[in-house]
């Protein structure tokens, strides 16, 4: 039995759908408040609880053989992105999991000290890494989901709002891929006990998506581009009445200012260990915007 966190998330989702697709039993941890009817009808076992309980996880985690933690906060960085890991990874051994596998984030090892959540991951790799557990580790780059609802107001309006460098390098992977190799690496022999840094197959500048779009949609793009510093100014007027909020913005700041792209190496190495090729940003957006 696979136990999947995050579930109704971008990976989860993806993750659960393909395990139930393979007829692997699948116990979804989801909260009251999710959206998971559909993981329900591909029959996974719902599991309701909320991260941030210890005791809910501590009962998620009884009969289970896998574990998979897809899951992030986007707000409680403490609670969901470390303290459940943790939890979850004391659970396992617990358990005598046999392989634990972990979204991470790329970039994590740069040390930011400004975001929250690559700070989070950081400990929660350098846990895992020593708990003697069998894991794999995910590192990726921003995911081609995430452009959707930017595409769908491209769509509509042809503008496209670009903070910060627009020659800053990405590579975007398609969440397809990772939930593919997500679920393959429990039984890929040169996929036990590694990190793996995960990017779509091409370098982009963040430039090149707009472009992509307006390829996409057939229309020229209207590029909106304000400079970093106008999020600094909001952040720090935030900060004044909310400095929990301008600490969260910390990794979103982070996201924005660097560079966040795997090299070809990193990339071959992927698709000869998974054994299929990697989808670029344009056909994941052409499949899902249904052109
Ligand atoms: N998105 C990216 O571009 C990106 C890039 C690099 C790394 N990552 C990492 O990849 C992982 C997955 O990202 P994603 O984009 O798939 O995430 P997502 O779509 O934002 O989904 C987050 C999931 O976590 C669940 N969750 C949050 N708090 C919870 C709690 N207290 N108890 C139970 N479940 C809780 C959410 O449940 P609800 O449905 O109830 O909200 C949701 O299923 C995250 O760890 C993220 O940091 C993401």
């Amino acid at each position: 039995m696979f136990l999947v966190t995050g579930a109704t998330g971008a990976i989860g989702r993806r993750v659960v759908r393909l395990l139930r697709q393979r007829e692997m039993s699948v116990r979804a941890f989801v909260r009251l408040t999710s959206h998971y009817s559909e993981l329900e009808h591909r029959e996974a076992e719902i599991f309701i609880g909320d991260l941030q309980q210890e005791k809910d996880i501590y009962k998620a985690c009884r009969g289970i053989q896998y574990i998979i933690s897809t899951h992030g906060s986007g707000k409680n960085t403490l609670a969901v992105d470390y303290r459940a890991n943790i939890e979850l990874i004391d659970q396992a051994k617990a358990n005598g999991v046999q392989h634990f596998v972990l979204i991470s984030v790329l970039g994590v090892d740069r040390d930011y000290e400004d975001a929250p959540v690559f700070k989070a991951k950081r400990a929660v790799e350098q846990y895992l890494v020593t708990s003697g557990l069998n894991y794999t580790i995910f590192r990726p780059s921003g995911l081609a989901s995430n452009l959707l609802p930017l595409a769908e107001s491209f769509r509509r309006t042809g503008l496209y709002l670009l903070i910060g460098d627009r020659k800053s390098r990405t590579s975007i992977v398609s969440p397809d891929d990772l939930a593919k190799m997500v679920v393959d690496c429990v039984h890929i022999a040169a996929a036990q006990n590694q990190i793996f840094p995960v990017g779509g197959p091409d370098i982009l500048m963040r430039e090149d998506i707009p472009l992509i779009l307006g390829r996409i949609f057939n229309r020229e793009p209207i590029i909106i581009n304000p400079p970093l510093l106008i999020l600094d100014g909001l952040r720090s007027a935030l900060g004044l009445f909310n400095p929990e909020e301008q600490q969260n913005l910390g990794t979103f700041r982070t996201l924005l200012a660097n560079e966040f792209f795997c090299t070809p190496e990193e990339i071959t190495n992927l698709e000869s260990i998974f054994g299929f090729k990697l989808e670029t940003v344009e056909n994941f957006l052409s499949r899902h915007l249904a052109i």
